[in-house]
């Protein structure tokens, strides 16, 4: 077999980061005229010349002892490669020296991740091998995934070009929140969630299982939790184990979120022994901050929380346990007298007084289970254990704090997926940015960082939506090193990503095809070139707007529109490079540009006036009315702009005034929905008037 040159590997690490970084982006590959599509990119990638072909004759082996985990990762793998090439490969047996692709990990011992564990890999293919190489099955895993994402059709077949690549994650927390407290998510979505989560390299699922509209896993210790605090809608103690022996298999640990002492009606309808008032308390079918909180001045309390924890033990093996600690507003506390009397004869002045107190038992309880605690930034007490990990969601100055005062800290508040950020800002916070003024060994506190998506918009359908493909963007930042950050090129990849996710079984761009066509009655191409241009209204102005609860149907246009559409950025590059090429006015270049920005501009107008039609008939789309016909309008800003702009001539004041003022409108928030074209669009109408004529 012949082994290829390679080229630059002997290079110097910090030489090689800056050829990898210039390799984003662009045909890379000698032979190949091939994409760097990679996501997250790797830490280290060295081009080599020719390819190994991927045909029905790839077999691809484990070496060494037997290894379940592995070799199950090595079999969804090689369905996978089927699934993309429709190409039926040949089995191979462990240790198969005719292999084609060879695994091997050094040391087979480690039977699920932790905190901390060895995730690298090196993935060394060349003209007609490949061998994958790790510390431990998870890093093998983390490398299966690369493999998948670099074959690639090459003319007639298929390839995986030829590379060397050395990886290993920037942060060992890599995690994603789901929240099935406010809306149940199912075991299947948790489920392809892990699938997609192992995809982009993400390392834990934090479920956030108890809230004040659901408790949602069974205690056989306190049955009335679930029984009374769920409305039937809960995980079995056989699904929990299910879940984690599934994301285990991915190289994914779950961290289970029991919300305490605030967030907590649902633990008090059952067993209203723990509570701070007389109640009595039934499920909340409101969204929004509660009075309701466990009492923490009582033995009692603790007497459950330590059989309860011991139990939840039994299920959950991750070294970490969240026990929430957010938005425990103290009322219920000030209006119990003998809570006061606590505290006046504690000496504690404050609610925070108290909550630490809380906190401080509580993390007793779970240090006798070997367990760590993790809490929401409000626990960030002066005498909080340094054993305790603090999950930022309020400004990064609390994580930056929390590591100079010594605590392991995860960045979460940039990364709130239900805040409808775009890919693109979420993809340049980073958890540690490089204008931070910590100590070194205070910047290793920082594990990392968690994407949030809380449950009170999304239900089971439409949550695929609002989590991909923005999370994928979020991997990398985790995963990749700082350096790479080129924004442009994060959304290339993006848009493939998407795809692939979407094969691979998450709804993101199903769901919300299957819902427009469910509410257009069959005929929902107008409405899909609506939803191109809009996202949905953040959080907070749906809320105001709606009084979202846990009852509101998620089955209106606005669910079915998604944060940062790929279209968003799609069309903002063709006003750029129209803009740019209307230099050149003659030029064949322009000529492509100009003729893709009309064709845009037309089928805006013509999904305007095909959803005006619709809605004579179809009362689901009057909700629309306003954003339909803006719609139109900015079809017609769009087409006339560029008239002017062919035609050199300046445009009335009128005119410009009209316009600006158009797309102040539009910019107002409306029928829930945002456009999110409307910065392009006064690039253009500024392009009107700024030219020169030479
Ligand atoms: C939170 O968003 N209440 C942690």
């Amino acid at each position: 077999m012949k082994r290829l040159m390679r080229t630059r590997y002997q290079l110097p690490r910090n030489i090689c980061m800056a050829v990898t970084a210039t390799c984003l982006g662009l045909a890379c590959f000698a032979q190949t005229p091939s994409k760097n599509s990679l996501m997250p990119q790797p830490s280290k990638l060295t081009t080599l010349t020719g390819d190994l072909p991927v045909t029905d004759h790839l077999r691809i082996s484990i070496q060494g002892p037997k290894d379940a985990l592995l070799q199950n990762g090595a079999q969804r793998m090689i369905r996978r490669i089927e699934r993309q090439t429709g190409l039926q490969l040949d089995q191979a047996e462990n240790n198969d020296e005719g292999a084609l692709i060879k695994i091997d990990v050094s040391d087979h011992t480690v039977r699920r991740p932790y905190e901390g564990v060895n995730e690298s890999y090196t993935l060394d293919i060349h003209e007609g091998s490949a061998r994958l190489h790790a510390a431990t099955d998870f890093g093998a895993l983390h490398g299966m995934e690369t493999l998948l994402q670099l074959v690639q059709p090459n003319g007639g077949g298929y390839i995986l070009p030829a590379v060397y690549i050395e990886d290993a994650p920037r942060f060992s927390w890599r995690g994603l929140l789901l929240d099935p407290g406010r809306h149940f998510l199912s075991v299947a979505n948790i489920l392809r969630t892990l699938d997609a989560m192992a995809v982009v390299k993400m390392n834990v699922l934090h479920l956030h299982l108890t809230e004040d509209q659901g408790f949602r896993i069974e205690s056989n210790r306190f049955p009335k939790l679930q029984e009374l605090g769920s409305e039937g809608q809960y995980y079995t103690q056989e699904e929990v184990k299910e879940i984690i022996e599934y994301a285990t298999e991915r190289g994914v640990r779950v961290v289970p979120e029991f919300d305490m002492p605030g967030h907590s009606t649902t633990w008090l309808i059952g067993y209203p022994e723990l509570a701070s008032a007389p109640g009595p308390y039934q499920v909340e079918h409101t969204n929004g901050v509660k009075n309701a909180a466990i009492d923490p001045t009582r033995e009692s309390t603790y007497q459950f929380l330590d059989s309860f924890i011991g139990e939840m033990i039994t299920l959950f093996p991750d070294e970490f346990i969240h026990i929430g600690g957010d938005e425990s507003n103290g009322k219920d506390w000030l209006n119990n007298p003998a809570i006061m009397l606590f505290m006046h004869q504690h000496n504690m002045k404050t609610t925070g007084d108290l909550q630490a107190y809380f906190n401080e038992r509580v993390q007793k309880i779970l240090l006798k289970y070997h367990r760590r605690m993790v809490g929401w930034d409000e626990i960030l007490q002066p005498d909080l254990s340094q054993e305790v990990v603090v999950q930022n969601w309020h400004g990064n100055e609390f994580l930056v704090n929390s590591a100079r005062l010594g605590h392991l800290g995860i960045l979460s508040g940039p990364y709130y997926l239900d805040h409808n950020y775009s890919a693109a800002e979420m993809y340049t916070a980073d958890p540690v940015p490089s204008t931070n003024d910590l100590l070194a060994e205070q910047e290793r506190r920082i594990l990392g960082g968690e994407a949030c998506m809380w449950g009170e918009q999304v239900d089971s359908y439409t949550v695929d939506s609002r989590i991909w493909p923005r999370t994928a963007a979020i991997a990398e930042r985790f995963w990749s090193p700082a350096s790479v950050r080129d924004t442009k090129d994060m959304y290339r990849r993006l848009a493939i990503m998407s795809r692939r996710l979407d094969a691979l079984g998450v709804t993101h761009i199903s769901n919300p095809q299957r819902g427009l066509r469910a509410i257009s009655e069959g005929y929902p191409s107008a409405l899909e070139v609506l939803s191109s241009v809009v996202q949905p209204v953040d959080f907070g102005e749906r809320y105001k707007e709606q009084r979202t609860s846990p009852l509101t149907p998620m089955t209106n246009v606005i669910d079915f529109t998604v944060p940062d559409p790929l279209s968003r950025n799609e069309f903002a590059q063709s006003v750029a490079a129209y803009l740019q090429s209307s230099k050149r006015p003659g030029s064949s270049e322009h000529a492509a540009d100009r003729a893709l920005l009309e064709r845009t501009f037309n089928a805006w107008a013509a999904a305007a006036l095909d959803i005006s039609v619709q809605s004579a008939t179809n009362p689901r789309l009057k909700s629309i009315a306003t954003r339909r016909s803006q719609l139109l309008q900015l079809a017609s800003l769009g087409l006339q702009a560029m008239a002017h702009i062919e035609s050199q001539e300046t445009p009335a004041d009128s005119w410009l005034t009209a316009q600006e003022s158009l797309v102040r409108e539009c910019a107002q928030p409306q029928e829930l929905l945002d456009f999110v074209v409307l910065e392009p669009l006064r690039d253009l109408i500024r392009a009107t008037s700024s030219r020169t004529t030479n």
